[in-house]
């Protein structure tokens, strides 16, 4: 058969969109879903929040969690229709393993949660700050992702959020870097190990989001500011800038083992020859 003759692709059955989210019935018995279900491990404010926003407005249905109950209450009120939460720390791998259990069928996981412990001079790291951010990140977004793999349609997709610090050689990140690298390692091993599914990352740069809040006003303006003016397109991200990053990775069907840099090009500055 030559090109020419090849079979166009069929667009979306229920819209005509190709873009459009497919529109699938659900795979546990007795329950049928028209929408796909995305479900935020961290998602109550920031970029998890931002991506939950986007989903929603993109036609899929969303679940979000956190740790603070008070927060996620509000957050899934202010969300309104298509939303829902639970409280649930991702660190305690029996409450993560009950939650998707009682969830059913999901099609796309996004791992957000994260600590603030490893940041600081190398010198001053202690084994327990550190100790603290792997068991933050690297263990409480693979005991998500684990948990996940239950119920997660088997050609759905997992997108995992890591930090640009992993490849930034920054003064003061090297052990968010190390936390932040150890994640991004996985990701091409998980693309071809739990294939069909699709296994990506988004490495964000500097985002002003809540993450920020244990730093004093004035320390976040100026290192806001000093990676705006080292940063090609001049400014600090936008919570939204990821969760347009990470809706392009949960759509893209031709696109696994990933990880995305949205940074504003901070990875890649002049240098003097
Ligand atoms: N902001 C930045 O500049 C930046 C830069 C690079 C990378 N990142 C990465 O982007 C990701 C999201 O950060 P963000 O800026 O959106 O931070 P954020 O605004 O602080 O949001 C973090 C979210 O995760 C939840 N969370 C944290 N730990 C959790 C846990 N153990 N179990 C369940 N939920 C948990 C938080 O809710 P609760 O507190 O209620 O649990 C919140 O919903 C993180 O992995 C961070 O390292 C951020």
């Amino acid at each position: 058969m030559a090109v020419a003759d090849w079979p166009r692709p069929s667009a979306n059955a229920a819209t005509g969109d190709r873009h459009a989210p497919a529109r699938h019935a659900g795979r546990r018995q007795g329950e049928t879903r028209m929408t796909e279900r995305v479900v935020m491990i961290g998602g109550t404010s920031g970029i998890g929040l931002a991506v939950a926003q986007g989903q929603l407005a993109a036609g899929r249905e969303v679940v979000v969690t956190g740790r603070d109950a008070a927060k996620l209450a509000a957050v899934v009120e202010r969300l309104g229709a298509g939303a829902s939460g639970e409280a649930v720390d991702a660190r305690d791998e029996e409450a993560m393993h009950a939650f998707f259990a009682g969830l059913g069928a999901v099609d796309h996981v996004v791992v957000t949660v994260t600590g603030h412990s490893a940041a600081g001079a190398f010198r001053d790291l202690t084994a327990d700050a550190l100790r603290s951010a792997g068991e933050g990140k690297l263990i409480a977004q693979t005991i998500a992702a684990q948990a996940a793999l239950k119920v997660l349609r088997a050609d759905g997709s997992l997108t995992f959020v890591t930090a640009g610090s992993a490849g930034a050689a920054r003064p003061g990140t090297a052990g968010l870097a190390a936390v932040n690298a150890a994640v991004e390692a996985m990701v091409p091993v998980l693309a071809v190990e739990l294939a069909p599914a699709r296994v990506n990352a988004v490495s964000p740069g500097i985002i002003d989001t809540p993450w920020w809040d244990w730093m004093d006003a004035e320390t976040r303006q100026q290192t806001f500011e000093n990676y705006a003016r080292a940063t090609p397109v001049g400014r600090v991200g936008r919570a939204e800038d990821v969760a347009e990053a990470i809706g392009y990775l949960i759509g893209a069907g031709f696109v696994s083992g990933v990880v995305l840099g949205v940074d504003g090009g901070s990875r890649h500055r002049p240098t003097a020859l």
